[in-house]
């Protein structure tokens, strides 16, 4: 089964309420919540206040991508703050860090996620692979929405999920429209972040059924 998580970073934050109905209206179960620190991107959106507020307005899943650096200051926080998932970069610490800040997300009950930025290798991702639950690719720079798709980051997936279950989350976030998600899905991906396109589409459920169904890709 194919996850499509539209980003709030492209909705109307003056109405997130209202945009989280939108979400949930089109099918898509999880919203992806980007949060981003000004040091480890060069842009500032997000916080735990924003989480909680979501947390109250919907019953979705929560899907937080922490682009920020030494996240495990912050992860537990987010987890209470009422994130399901909560995902970290891998170069955004120093690999014991990056281990202890999983350990403590899985340790609130919530799931782990490690995403890798555009020149990190996917093969630097295989010694955490058994203490995450979710591995998000990016397809672009992380930091802004609306950026180009990076074709060059499919072999990643199918890299990554030769070594993953087929049910493993295995994300690409950055640049997600129909025909790149085709593009994703048959190199292996399962979760599709997808913002300033699904807010774009004018039929936001049919935006979903065609990035989730192969068929229709
Ligand atoms: C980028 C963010 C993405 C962003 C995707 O740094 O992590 O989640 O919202 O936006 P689009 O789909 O417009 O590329
Ligand atoms: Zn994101």
């Amino acid at each position: 089964m194919v996850i499509v998580a539209p980003s709030i970073l492209a909705s109307d934050y003056a109405n997130l309420a209202r945009e989280t109905a939108a979400i949930r209206a089109s099918g898509a179960p999880w919203a992806h919540i980007d949060v981003m620190d000004g040091s480890f991107v060069p842009n500032l959106t997000g916080g735990l206040p924003e989480v909680a507020a979501l947390r109250r307005a919907t019953d979705l899943t929560l899907d937080v991508h922490l682009m920020i650096a030494r996240p495990g200051r912050y992860v537990t926080r987010f987890c209470d703050a009422g994130a399901d998932i909560v995902t970290i970069h891998l170069e955004a610490d120093s690999p014991e860090n990056v281990r202890a800040a999983l350990a403590a997300i899985r340790g609130r009950g919530k799931k782990a996620g490690l995403s890798i930025k555009p020149g990190t290798p996917a093969e630097r991702v295989m010694e955490y692979l058994s203490e995450c639950d979710l591995v998000l690719v990016m397809t672009v720079e992380p930091g802004f929405g609306g950026q180009s798709f990076q074709e060059s980051m499919l072999p990643k997936l199918e890299f990554l999920r030769a070594h993953t279950s087929p049910d493993f989350y295995l994300g690409v976030d950055g640049g997600i429209d129909p025909a790149t998600a085709a593009l994703c899905r048959r190199s292996g991906a399962n979760v599709l972040v997808s913002g300033s396109k699904f807010f774009d589409a004018a039929d936001r459920t049919a935006f979903v059924r065609r990035l989730s169904q192969e068929e229709q890709g």
